[in-house]
Parts: C-alpha cells; structure tokens; sequence
C-alpha cells in the first residue's frame, strides 16, 4: 500500500470523528492514575486485570505508569455483540489464568456505561478469595449508569453520553487503533 493511500485512509477515518480527549490528556490523566496506584499498593500483592478487548490500550499504558512489582492476566466478556447499545447479558469469554485468592486485584476496563458488565464481573471476581478488588477504568458515562452502586475507584475522565471510539474502543470492531478518543459523528458510515 503506498503512503499516499494510507493519507486517504486516515483521513476518511477522522472526518467522521470529534476528538474528545487528546493524546496528550490521555497521556497526562493515565500517568497521574498509575502514581495513585503505586502509592495505595505499595506493600501489596497487586495484579492487574485487563477486561479484553477494550481495555488494551489503557491497559498497556497504566501498567507502565504503576512504579512496582506486579502481575498482569486478562478477562474477555461479551455484552455488546457488535451493537451500540448495552444487551444486559455477560458472558465470559475468556477467564484469568491465575487464581486470584489473597492477591490484591485492579480489574481494568476501557469505559463504565450501563454498569451492567462490571458488576457482573465484579460478583464473579468477588467470591473467589482476593483480598480486594478494585476498578479502574479510563472512562466513566455516568448518565446510562443502570447499576448505580457500582464504584470506580480509578476513573480517568468523566465524558458525556456520547459513543465514542479510539484508544482501545470501537464500534463493530474498528477504531480501536486510535491514539485519541473521539465521537462518531455519523454511526451509519462507521
Ligand atoms: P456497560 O455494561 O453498559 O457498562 O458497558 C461496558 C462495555 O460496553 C464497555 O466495556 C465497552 O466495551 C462498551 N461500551 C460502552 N459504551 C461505549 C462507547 O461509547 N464506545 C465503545 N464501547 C462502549
Ligand atoms: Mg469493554
């Protein structure tokens, strides 16, 4: 592929798409998340648990940004089945490789929406020994919030209820390569 079709393809991409939080702010918000972090688990036997797939990106990022030793493993869910909207089902795709009694947990996600996939999770997570669990996700759509009681104890930004895509997040799979969140503005030619 030449570069001058790469050009066209990039730019197709971003003019359907409002740029909501900037590299750079993601950059900023993710470092400040991983010294919080490393300060509260300092003497703790911390893994972090990265829900697939959306979560990738600020996965990778914010284990980099937490200054200790600690594990990684992964988790994948299905609740959205290539829709734009919550189905209300979890099913777990894919479970931890390790188990998690007695560790100290931080379960990642990409965005908080319904709630519904995170307590979910969390109920799963919850009965099976680890000494705590806590959420971090990079976003937080607290408007739809269906279950309300659900806490994010590491949130990086608040935004509106918009659907928004990059940085991990997609909609029927792609985006997710994006360096920056954005709004789709036209979901029909996404
Ligand atoms: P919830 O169960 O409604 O909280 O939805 C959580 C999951 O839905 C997230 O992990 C995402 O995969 C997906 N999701 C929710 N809102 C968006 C969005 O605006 N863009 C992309 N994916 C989203
Ligand atoms: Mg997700």
């Amino acid at each position: 592929m030449s570069a001058s079709t790469v050009q066209k393809s990039t730019e197709f991409t971003n003019s359907n798409l409002e740029v909501l939080l900037s590299e750079e702010q993601i950059k900023r918000r993710v470092a400040e998340l991983g010294a919080e972090i490393a300060a509260a688990y300092a003497e703790k036997d911390l893994v972090i648990v990265g829900v697939l797939k959306g979560s990738c990106v600020f996965m990778a990022d914010l284990i980099r940004a937490v200054d200790l030793p600690l594990t990684i493993d992964f988790m994948a869910v299905s609740s959205y089945k290539d829709a734009m909207k919550s189905s209300g089902d979890v099913e777990i795709l894919k479970d931890v490789s390790q188990p998690i009694r007695g560790k100290d947990v931080i379960v990642v996600e990409d965005i908080v929406d319904t709630g519904l996939t995170l307590f979910r999770l969390m109920e799963i997570l919850g009965s099976r020994g680890a000494n705590s669990i806590k959420i971090a996700s990079l976003l937080d759509k607290p408007e739809p919030r269906i279950k309300k009681e659900l806490v994010i104890d590491y949130c990086g930004f608040q935004i509106p209820n918009k659907f928004v895509v990059g940085y991990g997040l997609d909609v029927a799979g792609r985006y997710r390569n994006l360096p920056f969140i954005g709004v789709v503005k036209n979901p029909e030619i996404a």
